[in-house]
């Protein structure tokens, strides 16, 4: 396997699959099947989770709402997606730890790392939920700062574009695919990966990060076997 230990990081709206909100058990369940693979190879995993398929606390502030407020819904979303996945990772036979940057001791364990460094050593897959505990911080930035604190070999960024394009491909039909692209030439070029935050910790850090379609049945196994799925970006 290419790496030993990876932080994925999965969006909250992915677990919408074609639904406007909430979570779908079929995504759930290819999701945790896709894990599942890679776990019984020896891989450690860590998990962060998004929250924007439930509450998203950018948008409630645009609304009006206290920004701070919106995000502590954010962070609360987090761990609903975090425990749903938890279920559908047990429900594949994989043993898991839930824990959470903000403490909710009677439903998760409160995020301790050498504990969770503990948990990966043993083969547990470990969902890190409620960010980084702050408002003001994305789940982006919640994942490369628990890849750095777990010592991870990488950061997996699923998404539903498989890498970094030249252009958004969604919109752009001459879009090229990076294979490898620096930190350096990410902001040069004026690309989005990740927010800023996130983006810089990861460079200084020297946490490679891997864009790939987490949506693509197989590609999480694939990439992880060396093949070339998605961007890289690197030092
Ligand atoms: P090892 O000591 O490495 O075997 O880890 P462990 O997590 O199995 O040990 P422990 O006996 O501490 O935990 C047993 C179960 O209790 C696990 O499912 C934990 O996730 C859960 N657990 C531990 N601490 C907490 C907590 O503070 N809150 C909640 N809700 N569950 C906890």
């Amino acid at each position: 396997m290419q790496y030993k230990r990876i932080l994925l990081k999965l969006s909250g709206e992915a677990l919408m699959g074609n639904r406007q909100y909430g979570i779908d058990p079929k995504r759930l369940k290819e999701y945790a099947q896709e894990i599942k693979l890679v776990v019984d190879k020896g891989v450690e995993v860590a998990i962060v989770i998004g929250g924007g398929n439930i509450f998203r606390g950018v948008a409630g502030a645009s609304n009006g709402m206290d920004r701070v407020q919106g995000d502590h819904m954010g962070m609360l979303a987090t761990c609903i997606n975090g425990l749903a996945l938890q279920s559908a990772l047990e429900d594949e036979g994989i043993h898991t730890r839930l824990q959470t940057a903000i403490e909710i001791k009677e439903i998760a364990e409160p995020y301790i790392k050498r504990r969770a460094n503990r948990h990966l050593e043993k083969g547990r897959v470990v969902i890190f939920g409620g960010g980084t505990g702050n408002p003001y911080f994305t789940t982006d930035t919640a994942a490369v700062l628990r890849a750095i604190e777990i010592n991870a070999d990488a950061i997996l960024k699923g998404t539903r574009v498989d890498g970094i394009y030249t252009a958004d491909p969604e919109k752009d039909k001459d879009a090229v695919k990076y294979e490898n692209i620096t930190f350096k030439d990410v902001i040069e070029k004026g690309l989005k990966v990740m927010d800023m935050t996130a983006f810089t910790l990861s460079e200084e850090n020297k946490l490679p990060i891997i864009v790939f379609d987490m949506n693509k049945k197989g590609n999480l196994m694939k990439l992880l076997s060396g093949e070339q799925i998605g961007t890289i970006v690197d030092n």
